[in-house]
């Protein structure tokens, strides 16, 4: 009889026990966790005290494992954890999207040196299979762009707050309880998780390395009321949109922000905390995954579907980074923008052009306008404040119509 597979976990928490679960229903796996380290002595279980340590070596010591499981959500601990396992020669299998998108290149790295297996299908976009999906299948075709809805929490918002006129932050507490947000939710609403998860895909989609600090990242945390009308007056729905796009044959620009969809639109239709990623190749066209983005069993899912990898020794091989396209990351992109807006002196220093007053909502003026991302990224801080809110409208058929344009200074003067 085969010898079993011994696991060792880091964590237990809604992915841990998710997995944990998994691997109990699936008894032909012939798995063992022989144990699971997690911090927190006093913390009710719902399994036996025996089956936990509090010390991490006594893990990463334990040669008779076969392989290691890390799902914490302390990213410096995290990246401790996977290091030390990979230098041990250990098979390594992590669901923290914010330490792999943080670390990518040192993890590369290791990977190399050591020449060991490190996979994380989990840490982007809970059960759906879009890493490997990169690494084998899309390996040689060039791709134009992936994008799509990489957080379930902040989707499970947008969702509640449109479909059942839910509050915000009831919405968000929602997402908390079910287990579907991060410890620090502003990772989940201010679109950093969904650029973490965004930075890997790019790694293996294009074969560049874009920490995710890079990457211009807007949350949902300012909606307001006048979106929501906004949207509904013209059906429309907001969706959290991550996107990394070819701008040239050799440049990339990458974003995360709310945008403005129409029933023509793939993310239109995906509601709560169901994650979606498009991918748009050359040759191939389009393809669409749409699948459960959080939650224990969904994750857990696609963290047996690498214990099952690594049990024939697969390993990424990042094809695209090694051999393929040499893919400058700049964010020369114009996007079309919803603005919401107070006063006209918080629009003065943001260099935007075209700015088309659209309507009013209470105290608050709408405009659309055009704005290069280069220029957003650098008024970032301008755009946080709470009486801002922008939103992208590049995928509607809307005109900007060039002869209603005017400099951004004009319009001041006539608004
Ligand atoms: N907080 C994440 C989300 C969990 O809501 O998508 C899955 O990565």
């Amino acid at each position: 009889m085969k010898r079993k597979l011994k696991i060792g976990l880091f964590g237990f928490g809604c992915v841990g026990q998710g997995l944990y679960d998994i691997l109990c229903k699936n008894d032909h796996f012939n798995s063992e966790v022989v144990g699971i380290c997690v911090k927190d002595r006093n913390k009710k279980r719902t399994l036996p005290p025996e089956m936990f340590v509090y010390d991490k070596w006594e893990i990463l010591n334990n040669d008779d494992l076969d392989l290691i499981i890390e799902m914490i959500s302390d990213t410096e601990e995290a990246y401790k954890i996977v290091t030390a396992a990979l230098k041990k020669g250990k098979k390594v299998i992590s669901a923290s999207k914010k330490m792999i998108a943080q670390n990518f290149e040192a993890l590369y790295t290791l990977q190399k040196q050591y020449h060991c297996s490190f996979l994380y299908e989990a840490a982007c976009c809970g059960s759906i299979p879009i890493i490997r999906n990169l690494e084998e299948y899309f390996d040689n075709e060039p791709l134009k762009s992936v994008y799509g809805i990489f957080n379930g929490s902040s989707n499970y918002i947008l969702s509640k707050v449109y479909n059942e006129n839910l509050s915000y932050s009831e919405a968000l507490k929602q997402a908390q309880e079910l287990g579907f947000a991060e410890l620090d939710p502003t990772l989940d609403v201010g679109g950093y998780d969904a650029a973490n998860k965004l930075s890997i895909i790019i790694a293996h989609a294009f074969g560049t390395i874009v920490p995710p600090d890079q990457i211009f990242t807007y949350g949902i945390q300012n909606l307001h009321q006048a979106e929501m009308d906004f949207a509904k007056e013209r059906k429309l729905k907001i969706r959290m949109q991550a996107k990394a796009v070819k701008t040239s044959q050799e440049k990339l620009a990458a974003f995360v922000i709310p945008t403005f969809v129409d029933v023509e639109n793939p993310l239109y239709y995906v509601e709560n905390e169901l994650n979606t990623t498009l991918i748009e190749g050359r040759f191939s066209g389009q393809q669409q995954f749409k699948g459960k983005g959080a939650g224990g069993h969904p994750t857990g899912s696609a963290i047996l579907s690498d214990i099952s990898a690594s049990l024939y020794h697969y390993k990424y091989e990042y094809k695209k980074m090694e051999y393929h396209e040499n893919i400058i990351f700049d964010n020369d992109i114009k996007l079309k923008i919803y603005i919401r807006y107070r006063s006209k002196e918080s629009l003065s220093a943001l260099d935007i052009n075209h700015i088309h007053l659209q309507a009013k909502h209470g105290d608050y003026q709408i405009a659309f306008a055009e704005a290069n991302l280069q220029n957003l990224a650098e008024f970032k801080d301008q755009l946080s404040h709470e009486d801002i809110f922008i939103a992208d409208l590049s995928n509607l058929k809307i005109k900007l119509d060039s002869t209603l344009s005017t400099s951004p200074s004009e319009y001041l003067q006539n608004v």
